[in-house]
């Protein structure tokens, strides 16, 4: 079976007239012809594209999808209040609701704020970090959205009041002592799988002993790693933290929460938007997350996970080729010996009904039972075997040890040069 993509194709053709690039997001990665580019409906770990072919879908909306698309019991809770109204002149009780849960889940959330996006919420965190303590210097480590203070482009170090010091403890230490003076915070986007508790224990540690603001960036993480995020798996004490994606199954809503004192000072900035009141998206996470704790989906997603990554690294091991998957946080993402290799698999797992996040972290929901996984390691069994036989031997010195090794002399974003994070495993002697 090998899909074609005609219906696609022809619609992005068409949208070159009328939006710039055609679409927004992955598709600069992986070009046109060699993937579905437009899709109609998603159901379970499910979604189909504009030709009506099948996949297994583990770009799950980039990672809100949790529960799988188009949980019932979610939909019913929109439909429901879609019927009352979304936008309302001021409050509505699902605001104090849902307040109410992020404060009993998430152990540092004192004080709770709703935006719609990660990159909102992100800088309305920093913003409320910036009046607190009156400085304008933010480290930072990971992606925290689009914003112009967040936007460091490619390869740059240093951009207006942000310097990216790339998971590199020394490197932040170091800074610190030529800019503590003008430092506000440390943001940093919790990677789990590539550093331990023990570094984000250390990072904090170094924010509280230079009394800067310790900012979690848990949109990925928040409700994925566990109900309280990465914070409560790991018991760490951000100041501040920010919350997203999975915590209302493909409805747009963020949360900054955080320490009363620092959160209160809200009041004298300005972070509100027209539609950061919208109810729908709250009835959406008030369901979502009563589903995850009554199911205990966290720890089925991380078992689940785990096994489907061990058996598929056998896959590649088997086959001798240099690709492996490494799993942590409730998503995974390929490491692989060189790129076009890499660029071939995506390709053709798509071709054969499975979609993975090429170049980034791919996610598993609720929906994604045993059952479906065993197909996709199959597919994965026979693309090794035969789509990728020219890269036979490519896993000689390629090892999860050798990423983490390289990771650790120069950092995490360092290990894979280029734009979006592509480029050859650089091996090092
Ligand atoms: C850790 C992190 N922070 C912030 C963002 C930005 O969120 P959004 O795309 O909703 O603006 C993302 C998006 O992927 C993210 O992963």
């Amino acid at each position: 079976m090998n899909y074609n993509y005609s219906r696609s194709n022809d619609e992005f053709n068409r949208a070159q007239d009328l939006i710039p690039e055609g679409i927004k997001g992955m598709h600069k990665i992986i070009g046109n012809g060699e993937y579905p580019y437009y899709f109609s409906k998603g159901k379970g770990a499910h979604v189909w594209d504009l030709d009506n072919n099948r996949y297994v879908d583990f770009i799950m909306g980039k990672g809100p999808y949790i529960l799988g698309y188009c949980r019932p019991e979610v939909d019913e809770a929109v439909i429901r209040q879609v019927r009352l109204g979304n936008v309302f002149p001021m409050g509505n009780v699902l605001h104090n609701e849902l307040a109410e849960i992020l404060k009993t889940k998430i152990p540092t959330a004192e004080r709770v704020l709703f935006y719609k996006t990660g990159s909102c919420a992100t800088t309305a965190a920093v913003r409320i970090a910036k009046e607190f303590t009156g400085k304008n210097m933010i480290f930072s480590s990971g992606y925290h959205g689009w914003h112009d203070w967040s936007n460091l482009g490619v390869n740059s170090k240093e951009v207006g009041h942000l310097i990216d010091f790339n998971y590199d403890l020394n490197l932040l230490e170091s800074l610190l002592h030529d800019y503590i003076d003008d430092t506000c915070a440390v943001i940093v986007t919790p990677e789990d799988g590539y550093f331990d508790s023990i570094f984000y224990k250390e990072l904090q540690r170094v924010c509280k002993e230079n009394g800067i603001l310790f900012i979690l960036d848990e949109v990925k993480s928040g409700f994925r790693v566990a109900l309280g995020g990465f914070q409560a798996k790991y018991n760490l004490d951000p100041d501040l933290s920010v919350f997203s994606k999975a915590m209302s199954n493909g409805y747009s809503i963020s949360a900054v929460v955080g320490k009363k004192a620092i959160m209160e000072l809200n009041q004298r900035i300005h972070t509100a938007g027209t539609y950061d009141t919208e109810v729908i998206p709250l009835a959406a996470a008030l369901t979502t997350i009563s589903i995850l704790e009554k199911e205990n989906i966290n720890h089925k997603i991380e078992l689940i996970g785990k096994k489907f990554i061990k058996e598929l690294n056998q896959i590649f091991t088997e086959h001798e080729i240099g690709i492996q998957g490494l799993f942590g946080g409730g998503s995974f993402r390929f490491w692989c010996k060189n790129l076009q290799m890499e660029s071939l698999f995506y390709t053709e797992m798509a071709s054969k009904g499975i979609l993975f996040y090429a170049y980034d972290n791919s996610f598993i929901s609720a929906a994604h039972n045993e059952t479906i996984l065993g197909q996709v390691l199959e597919t994965i069994n026979d693309v090794a075997s035969k789509s990728l036989s020219d890269y036979k031997g490519t896993n000689e010195d390629f090892s999860l040890d050798s990423i983490q090794l390289y990771r650790n002399k120069k950092g995490f974003l360092n290990r894979y040069a280029g734009p979006f994070g592509r480029g050859d495993y650089p091996l090092e002697k």
